[in-house]
């Protein structure tokens, strides 16, 4: 049976009646601590969310808040599910359809992600500028629900051009070191063995990580604008002694946590004027 998008926005709105976020914000591993900087008008537990599917993962809280995060009216998902939970990859289309049907149309995504790049260490920030599906999975695999998107679309200027532009000057008014480069999906649960690692560099990504193209392909066929961040949590495998963890992701996902937080929240600052100004000039053009 797959869940439908539509019954999960119409029991959020319920629940949160005349609140409409404009930005969706997706909470990766080890990066829920944000959620406390939300003034929350509501938060509600996935598992209470009809249509929903759950996240199982640790580091993950599974929990929506709505509020508001650097002035703008937001909708936060605290954790994610991912294609090795198993279960139907057409489920991972739902949180993002929820958020479209909310009246978000701005996605910020966040990741811990291992790092192909020696100068990119534990700690780095990367905003991404492509990525390579290398899953072989798509939540839009199927029957194409038009109401949403069209059948075909492009993926190229995937990570909006200008939200990219946003973050780099906001990264370099507050001296925040933000990388930018590709990220590569790998399916997992497991981490890549130093010789997928190897082949994988062959194609050029610059980190590699669980998560986030499911996200932003639903995004990019309902015609949201993205922009996506790692946060690396190791160099990837082979290329550091580190043993690879789910302990040692949450631990360094710690590293860079403050310094993403306040980059979201000075970008939605920031965001907040740039629309404020958007709508000035249209008002004065009468254009409402
Ligand atoms: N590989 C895949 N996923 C990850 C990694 C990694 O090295 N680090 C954090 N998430």
């Amino acid at each position: 049976m797959t869940l439908d998008p539509n019954v999960a926005a119409e029991f959020v709105k319920e629940t949160a009646p005349g609140f409409s976020p404009r930005v969706g914000i997706v909470l990766g591993s080890g990066l829920g601590a944000l959620a406390d900087k939300i003034e929350v008008v509501a938060s509600i537990e996935y598992e209470n969310i009809p249509d929903f599917p759950k996240s199982t993962v640790e580091g993950h809280e599974g929990r929506l808040i709505l509020g508001r995060l650097g002035g703008m009216p937001i909708a936060c998902l605290q954790g994610r599910v991912h294609y090795y939970e198993g279960g139907n990859p057409k489920d991972l289309a739902v949180p993002v359809r929820m958020l479209k049907l909310l009246g978000v149309d701005i996605l910020l995504l966040t990741n811990a992600a291992g790092s192909f790049r020696k100068k990119m260490k534990p700690g780095s920030l990367m905003l991404i500028s492509d990525h390579i599906n290398f899953t072989g999975l798509n939540p839009l695999v199927g029957e194409n629900d038009d109401t949403f998107g069209p059948r075909f679309f492009s993926m190229e200027n995937a990570y909006d051009p200008t939200l990219r532009k946003h973050f780099a000057a906001v990264a370099k008014e507050l001296g925040i070191t933000l990388h930018e480069g590709v990220y590569l999906h790998y399916l997992g649960p497991n981490f890549e063995t130093p010789a997928e690692i190897r082949a994988f560099k062959m194609l050029g990504p610059d980190a590699v990580g669980m998560s986030t193209t499911p996200e932003v392909l639903v995004a990019r066929h309902a015609g949201m604008r993205v922009a996506a961040i790692s946060n690396i949590t190791n160099l990837a495998a082979g290329m550091s002694k580190t043993e690879l963890s789910h302990e040692q992701t949450l631990e360094c996902a710690k590293l860079a946590a403050e310094d993403l937080e306040t980059l979201i929240i000075v970008f939605l600052e920031t965001l907040k004027r740039e629309l404020l100004k958007a709508h000035l000039r249209s008002t004065e053009n009468g254009d409402d």
